[in-house]
């Protein structure tokens, strides 16, 4: 399975540096066989040559050029980046970014063969409009997307489950996931809310290939627990 943490805006760079060697450490003192992915904040990339997998949380699709505030393709090369993050909600809804950048984005990492985490996931109004409204508005964020692109991952995120402590229901996950699986057989991750005290059973879930943990992954040791059930579970 596939065991990412998104970090965020938190960490230094030190501090990122400590957890991804913690994180290290467990994986060379332990037999796992779950993917680790890791996305710090930009200023915290760096070279990493360990089992963990860093991975951008953001890049502008250049390679490099006028586009100030913003990290490209040369600034992650450095580093030996492979992996992004592409469709965040965060990014979808507060930093404004449309389904058209974000399939421009998509192609443009495609097309060097990064592997692209690409989020996807309901606000609660659309979440209460029902099934059908919540699933049409799903679909539309694939608009624009290569869903057999051999590289990629999908995270399902309902945004109303980012960082609020709520969840669906363990059958609502499982219905969304076997929704997804039918418009892409990318291997599929839950993410929002999940914590040690969820991640079991929400690993369990049929269709569910992985876990995508924000604020839970923050206390390195919790995200190990976490390695820990998915590796238990040997799915
Ligand atoms: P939380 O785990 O803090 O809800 O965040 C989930 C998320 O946005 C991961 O990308």
């Amino acid at each position: 399975m596939i065991i990412a943490a998104n970090l965020k805006t938190n960490f230094t760079r030190k501090k990122t540096k400590e957890y991804i060697n913690e994180l290290e450490q467990f994986l060379d003192g332990n037999s796992v066989s779950e993917d680790v992915l890791v996305f710090p904040t930009s200023s915290s990339l760096d070279s990493y040559d360990g089992k963990v997998v860093v991975g951008a949380q953001n890049s502008y699709p250049t390679q490099n050029g006028a586009f100030t505030g913003e990290i490209g393709l040369e600034q992650l090369e450095e580093f030996g980046i492979k992996t992004i993050l592409i469709g965040h909600s965060e990014r979808r809804h507060v930093l404004g970014e449309s389904q058209e950048f974000i399939a421009e984005k998509f192609d443009f990492f495609k097309s060097h063969g990064f592997k692209i985490v690409y989020c996807v996931g309901e606000p609660l109004e659309i979440r209460e409009a029902g099934k059908e409204i919540m699933m049409d508005y799903i679909s539309n964020q694939y608009e624009g997307i290569d869903v057999d692109y051999e590289n990629l991952v999908i995270a399902y995120e309902p945004v109303w489950a980012i960082g609020t402590g709520l969840t669906p229901t363990l059958e609502d996950i499982a219905d969304i996931h076997k929704n997804l699986k039918d418009i892409s057989k990318a291997p599929l991750l839950y993410g929002g809310s999940v914590k040690v005290a969820n991640a079991k059973d929400v690993l369990s879930i049929d269709n569910v290939d992985g876990i995508l943990v924000g604020s839970a992954a923050l206390k390195v040791n919790d995200f190990i627990s976490m390695i820990k059930f998915a590796d238990e579970l040997d799915k």
